[in-house]
């Protein structure tokens, strides 16, 4: 690991990761060398799987890819406060289209107001990812589509199991 190579934080919901989070993971890591997969885990909202379930997804895929440098943390609260405790000074957000642009440019500029010495670095995924989404994956799989190639496989599995204990009435989460 080179000296002074600045700590980036790539923060998301990753309910669950997909190719595309871990595309831009690769591209992230090659840009800094050391960087931080920050999960949240918000009581408010339900999510499909819980933080650590997540955690371990992205880790489990992480270490299938070989991408190296790469921590992957749980985290509440702002997202600020976090980059502080890390300290870390970039985050990084992937970008896929234009319709992604104003939600990301909101959450860029706030971060900034907040603490302004934090930048937000865009990253594109591979063409063949842009029209990704951990939303879309959930609807797929939900009504028994098939999400390889979406996926790594680490999470082919866990939502294989988690939509078929559903269907079985096994209790899964909405
Ligand atoms: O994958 P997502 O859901 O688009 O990620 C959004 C995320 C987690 C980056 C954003 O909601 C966030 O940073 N949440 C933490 C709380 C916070 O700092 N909110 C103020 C943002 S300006």
């Amino acid at each position: 690991m080179s000296e002074g190579c600045v700590k980036a934080i790539y923060p998301g919901s990753f309910d669950p990761p997909t190719l595309g989070h871990l595309d831009i993971t690769r591209r992230a890591q090659q840009i800094f060398g050391r960087l931080t997969v920050a999960i949240l885990r918000n009581p408010r909202k339900s999510s499909c799987f819980d933080a650590l379930e997540r955690k371990e997804m992205f880790e489990e895929a992480i270490r299938e890819a070989a991408i190296p440098g790469v921590e992957v943390v749980a985290f509440e609260g702002l997202l600020v406060d976090f980059a502080k405790k890390q300290n870390s000074r970039v985050i990084v957000r992937g970008l896929r289209a234009i319709s992604d642009y104003e939600y990301e440019l909101e959450l860029a500029q706030m971060n900034r107001r907040l603490l302004p010495q934090l930048e937000t670095v865009f990253l594109t995924p591979g063409e063949e990812l842009s029209y990704l989404s951990s939303r879309l994956v959930r609807e797929i799989a939900q009504f028994g589509g098939d999400v390889s190639g979406l996926v790594p496989r680490a999470v082919l599995s866990r939502l294989t199991r988690r939509f078929a204990s559903e269907a079985e009435g096994g209790g899964g989460r909405a």
